[in-house]
């Protein structure tokens, strides 16, 4: 049977604000969406683009606090315009997944609007409203995950309420049917508008303790994701993860399940415990597709290492589910910068020959770099709340499409929501596709051979152990095909040995291709795709 899309294809993310400007207000849109589409279909040649958030919105968090979940922001269009959208993208044979913000809405929402309006509103349990201690502190000790306390006061009604990101976040009583039966109905409106799969946001959060307990202190950083100051103080063990969020999921499940054609959920789950992550498959294959797999995003660059997690990774599947890799997002810095240029050729052989579904962040692709945003021209609530954090503004800036004002972005003399790179006129799409060697071609060249080898996108994985120091080498196989990857990740020439008649099918460096002899010398930062010849040659046994 053939594997669905998802298994076998490559998602690229977009995030709406950054993407093309269709209407000269320096905000990426949706139909400046739709002139953009033959990047992803032709140059790139990827399966799907997920889009961030283009919901109407205060945008107190950039369109992920929603105050409706069933239209288009003004900013980003109309629903036609979403419509026509995905038109575009099926006529492309692209796949289209929308952001889903079950855990919180914006309290701009006439939901939280009525809930707030008074203690007996009818949905006042809508959202989770407790009393203040009898000291008048809130009821437990939650904290934000954007700074200070998750509890905000209101006056008028003389209760607190549950916000686990922003005040303007209030979190969702996913205890409450009613709530339920409307989130739900709100997958409905898109699936219904012909959506191929979501992307749902903090997933795990929907889960918290019944009894509200106070989250104890953390003594140690083990398993923690990537630093978040005050908010490290505790371990999160009741404000998320409850196997409450199960349950949600399986009926999640069963509304996608209920739609033809491969319906998909992606979960964003930061989960450091593997056992626990892989929970969210569900116990019956019966809940997400594939829990979103970050352990690679902020790994050393450690050949040991990666592949540590990778196997950690392939030990934790439950049976019959599908690996995933990410490698950037709009809440990450820029790949370029998180682990240097001059890596990034070796993370776009990595993330695109591992076995599992790749996701691409827009612009990773031609490198960009997290743009140095000066701090007045920040945007980020969570960076401008907390000093320590660094901003996200850096990764989200607009598409770099051509040289000259505006980049191909916005029409010139228009200023961009945030500042394109200083190197904007060497650094583009346009100027990557005429460099015959530019990190782009390399995307290219890696995604039509994923493509068209069934080993590299449902093939099996080994790892190899003969590998020199520092060279990460796997082999990806489906059939008679048999690909080895070797990936040189330090700064130093190896010499690989190949373990049986070969043809470097690509290099990293893409200046080299042909017939291999038995031993294969990588330079610095190399990173090669073999095509051997199972059983010619000779060679150490493949493991
Ligand atoms: C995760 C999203 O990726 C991030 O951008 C957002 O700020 C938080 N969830 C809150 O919705």
């Amino acid at each position: 049977m053939a594997l669905p899309w998802w298994q076998t294809g490559v998602v690229y993310q977009i995030y709406p604000r950054s993407f093309q400007d269709s209407d000269d207000d320096g905000v990426g849109d949706l139909a400046g969406i739709i002139g953009r589409l033959d990047h992803l279909s032709e140059t790139l040649g990827v399966d799907a683009l997920w889009l961030s958030p283009f919901y109407p919105s205060p945008m107190a968090d950039f369109g992920y606090d929603v105050a409706d979940y069933c239209d288009v922001d003004p900013l980003f269009g109309t629903l036609e315009d979403f419509d026509g959208m995905v038109e575009a993208a099926h006529a492309r044979g692209l796949r289209v997944i929308v952001d889903w913000v079950p855990n919180h809405s914006s309290d701009q929402h006439p939901w939280f609007v009525e809930s707030r309006s008074s203690r007996d509103n009818p949905r006042r349990d809508w959202y989770v409203w407790r009393d203040a201690r009898s000291d008048g502190s809130p009821p437990n000790n939650w904290l934000s995950a954007f700074g200070g306390p998750a509890w905000t006061w209101d006056e008028a009604t003389g209760q607190f309420y549950l916000h686990s990101f922003l005040a303007q976040q209030p979190d969702l009583n996913w205890r409450n049917p009613q709530v339920e039966a409307a989130m739900l109905d709100t997958l409905r409106f898109w699936l219904d508008r012909g959506v191929d799969g979501f992307r749902i946001d903090v997933a795990h959060f929907v889960g918290k303790d019944p009894e509200m307990r106070d989250n104890p202190p953390r003594t140690s950083t083990e398993g923690l994701f990537k630093p978040m100051a005050g908010y490290d103080s505790q371990v999160h063990l009741y404000d998320k993860g409850h196997p409450f969020a199960h349950d949600v999921f399986r009926k999640v499940r069963a509304v996608l399940d209920g739609y033809g054609g491969d319906r998909f959920a992606v979960g964003e789950i930061h989960e450091s415990d593997w056992a626990k992550w892989a929970g969210y498959y569900g116990a019956a294959s019966d809940e997400l597709h594939m829990p979103f797999n970050f352990s690679l995003l902020y790994v050393p660059w450690d050949a040991a290492e990666i592949r540590r997690r990778v196997e950690a990774l392939e030990a934790a599947l439950p049976a019959g589910a599908w690996p995933n890799y990410v490698l950037g997002n709009h809440d990450e810095p820029r790949i370029a910068t998180r682990f240097g240029p001059e890596r990034a050729r070796l993370a776009a052989m990595l993330l695109l020959t591992l076995r599992g579904t790749p996701t691409l962040y827009y612009g990773d692709e031609i490198a960009m770099p997290e743009v140095a945003i000066p701090r007045d021209l920040q945007n980020d609530p969570w960076a401008l709340r907390v000093p320590d954090v660094p901003t996200r503004d850096g990764c989200r800036t607009p598409m770099q499409w051509a040289p000259g004002d505006g980049a191909g972005f916005t029409t010139a003399g228009v200023e961009p929501w945030l500042p394109f790179t200083p190197d904007l006129d060497t650094h583009n799409v346009a100027a990557q596709l005429s460099d015959q060697r530019s990190l782009l071609q390399l995307y290219r060249q890696l995604l039509r051979l994923r493509r068209s080898e069934p080993a590299l996108h449902l093939g099996g994985f080994a790892a190899r152990d003969d590998a020199p120091d520092g060279v990460l080498a796997y082999h990806r196989r489906a059939g008679d095909a048999d690909f080895l990857v070797v990936l040189n990740l330090t700064d130093d020439g190896r010499e690989a040995t190949i373990p049986s008649a070969g043809a470097i099918e690509l290099s990293t460096h893409l200046d080299h291709a042909g017939a291999a002899g038995a031993r294969v010398a990588l330079r610095p930062h190399e990173g090669m795709i073999l095509r051997l010849t199972p059983g010619v040659g000779a060679g150490p046994a493949v493991p």
